[in-house]
């Protein structure tokens, strides 16, 4: 592990605009940069840098952090490759300190897996390449497949025996542990080979690493599986893994679309003929995990099926989990009886991309229209597959997006649009609220960048979340100022500050918070504090907790936020630009939220008085809570006309 020192100097280095700027052309605007953010197609910049609190924000997609976040999320690596790779950047060495025992161990043991699946792999090229049994049976299959040399390389292929033990044999006698041998599946319990009579694809990870092999049989006569595969091990876990990925992520950065088959043979064959931007599921349905992935490269997926029932519904079943995923999803039905290899040998390669572009299909119409057709005339089916229609379209997070989608299927389905709009708002409606009650953390985002502060058009929002129900307003309002201001003076003459005050007063009432992610916000600030560690913005952007460094990002990018309940115009023409206004704000916030969380207080005690019986009365804990009672009532009142609200009352 890296030393925290080493981290910090890293992060004392790493300038924003310096390091974003390796990427991205900058151009000043205020105090502030902007460009056209590296992460989503835009055309003109929504992309903001700030080096005087260093960070980046994107007004257009949402992404947003610290020049670490940055290098992570633009080089798709994890925290430590971040700060190592700005490290090198920055010329800084780094300290680290040693692994436990049980570290190094787990490591041990995983780099050993990697190194027996590299044996293996060469195990089997050697043997497609310079035995026998391996060139006359396994390489002349590729050959016929159409495969070249450089890409049976290049896909690092391979040939396993005819033979009971001959891999597993000589593993054991170049001194490769039968224990790993066993965990990656490679040797079988009574130590036979696994893979035997079959050509071997290795399957890499993102890096390249091989995690495991898929075997497929060649001899028709006999009755075993078609392919079969490595077993999941420490190194291998098949849903998150995307055969081929490892090859095609430039490209699929690059042409910002992913293609997606089903078949080994389909991405390597598509990938030698010029199109690489291919992955395959390999014959699994598609996970969560392994969208996310392609998400790190693009949020345009093609799916390539073959266009018999099977694939019409292995295409349909992964439709919702990627619409939610707020990617865009086209689909490519193949001629009957064609997989994208067998279409692409019998078309050639120009034919093959003039059918890929000419027959996509959005996947929402596609649905549509499979759905429709199956309901002929029968009114009741229709409304169940309208239903089933309006479930999808109500999945998709832009709602530009779908409006186009109503305007479009309500012409396919020969049906009033104001249904369709209806029928999905009513949708998202009862989904949202069952989602606020379950999901609790709510982080705002206003399109606001720092220029436009003070164009009070841009942030009157009709539509801003609505979290009236529970006290998240209020919370989040007081940790946007804490995270805008932490480190500024709070009183003079004791030299508090911002972050110290607001912790001393909400620490009672933390019980009270309906909002982990808040509550946690105030909890972190109180333990830095008591290290001795004084808080400031950029500590909050920098936190390693992606939820955090998310909300901190986005109160620093749009600090009005925190003024939400104020009668925003008037506010934003009379008051002062809010750093000067801090203190008043904090102030009022904190008031605000004593005032939430004693009214929440006091009904508890009310309901508790109603509850207790006689006996009760004369407890210890009865009278106290009568003390607290009258006091809570005492300072409600003072608070509610401090700040005008005597409605409570
Ligand atoms: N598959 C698998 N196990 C099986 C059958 C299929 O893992 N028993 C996976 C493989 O990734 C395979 C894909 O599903 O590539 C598609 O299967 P199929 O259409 O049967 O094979 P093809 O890819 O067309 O294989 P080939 O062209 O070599 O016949
Ligand atoms: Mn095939």
């Amino acid at each position: 592990m890296i030393i925290q020192s080493s981290i910090q100097a890293v992060m004392d280095a790493a300038r924003v605009e310096d390091v974003v700027g390796d990427y991205v052309n900058l151009t000043r605007r205020g105090v502030n940069l902007t460009g056209l953010c590296p992460f989503h197609d835009e055309k003109t910049p929504s992309f903001v840098v700030s080096p005087s609190k260093n960070y980046y924000k994107c007004f257009g997609c949402g992404r947003g952090g610290d020049p670490i976040r940055f290098i992570m999320e633009h080089e798709h690596i994890s925290y430590p490759e971040a700060i190592r790779f700005l490290a090198q950047k920055y010329n800084i060495e780094l300290k680290e300190t040693e692994n436990t025992e049980e570290e190094k161990e787990k490591k041990l043991i995983t780099d050993s897996l990697y190194i027996v699946n590299e044996f293996a792999k060469e195990y089997f090229k050697d043997k497609l390449f310079n035995d026998e049994e391996g060139r006359s049976i396994g390489l002349s299959y590729f050959k016929e497949r159409g495969l070249r040399n450089a890409t049976i390389e290049k896909f690092q292929l391979g040939y396993a025996l005819n033979d009971r033990d001959s891999f597993t044999k000589t593993a054991l006698l170049k001194k490769y542990n039968i224990d790993h041998l066993h965990k990656l599946g490679l040797t079988n319990q009574s130590d036979y080979d696994f893979f035997r009579q079959r050509v071997m694809f290795s399957i890499h990870n993102l890096s390249g690493k091989i995690v495991g092999f898929a075997g497929r049989i060649l001899n028709n006569q006999l009755k075993t599986a078609k392919y079969i595969n490595s077993p999941e091990s420490d190194i291998y876990n098949k849903s998150e893994i995307l055969y081929g990925l490892y090859f095609a992520k430039e490209a699929i950065r690059k042409q910002n679309e992913c293609i997606l088959v089903e078949g080994y043979l389909d991405v390597i064959s598509l990938h030698q003929s010029g199109i690489e931007n291919v992955v395959a599921t390999s014959g699994t349905s598609l996970t969560q995990k392994q969208l996310q992935l392609i998400k790190r490269f693009t949020p345009n997926i093609k799916i390539l099926y073959d266009g018999d029932a099977a694939g019409i519904k292995a295409a349909l079943r992964g439709l919702d989990m990627v619409l939610e995923a707020d990617m865009n999803v086209k689909l490519v039905l193949l001629p009957d009886g064609h997989d994208p290899d067998s279409f692409l040998a019998n078309q050639g390669s120009d034919k093959f991309t003039e059918f890929i572009t000419n027959n996509e299909e959005d996947f929402i119409f596609f649905k549509t229209r499979i759905l429709i057709d199956e309901t002929a005339n029968d009114p009741i089916k229709k409304s169940i597959a309208i239903r089933d229609i309006v479930d999808s379209i109500s999945k998709i997070p832009d709602t530009f997006k779908r409006s186009l989608y109503i305007r479009q299927c309500s012409t396919i389905l020969e049906l009033d649009e104001q249904i369709l709009i209806t029928e999905t708002n009513k949708t998202i409606r009862s989904k949202s609220k069952n989602k606020r009650l379950e999901k609790q953390e709510e982080v705002p985002e206003l399109p606001v960048n720092e220029d436009e502060w003070l164009k009070p058009k841009l942030i009157q929002r009709s539509d801003e979340p609505n979290i009236v129900q529970n006290d998240a307003w209020i919370e989040r309002a007081v940790c946007s100022i804490l995270i805008n201001f932490a480190d500024k003076i709070y009183d003079e003459s004791n030299r508090t500050t911002i972050a110290g005050f607001v912790v001393a007063e909400t620490t009672e009432l933390l019980d009270f918070f309906d909002i982990d992610l808040y509550r946690e916000i105030i909890l972190l600030t109180k333990e830095a504090i008591d290290s001795g560690i004084i808080p400031d913005s950029k500590w909050y952007i920098s936190h390693t907790d992606e939820k955090i460094a998310g909300f901190a990002v986005n109160a620093v990018s749009s600090p009005y936020i925190y003024a939400s309940w104020e009668k925003k115009q008037m506010y934003l023409q009379t008051q002062k630009m809010p750093n000067e206004n801090y203190i008043r704000d904090v102030d009022n916030a904190i008031q605000r939220l004593i005032l939430k969380k004693s009214t929440k207080y006091i009904g508890q005690l009310e309901e508790y008085f109603t509850s207790v019986t006689e006996d009760d009365k004369q407890s210890e804990e009865y009278t106290l809570n009568i003390k607290v009672y009258q006091e809570l009532i005492k300072r409600r009142n003072e608070l509610a006309v401090n700040l005008g609200t005597v409605t409570l009352l």
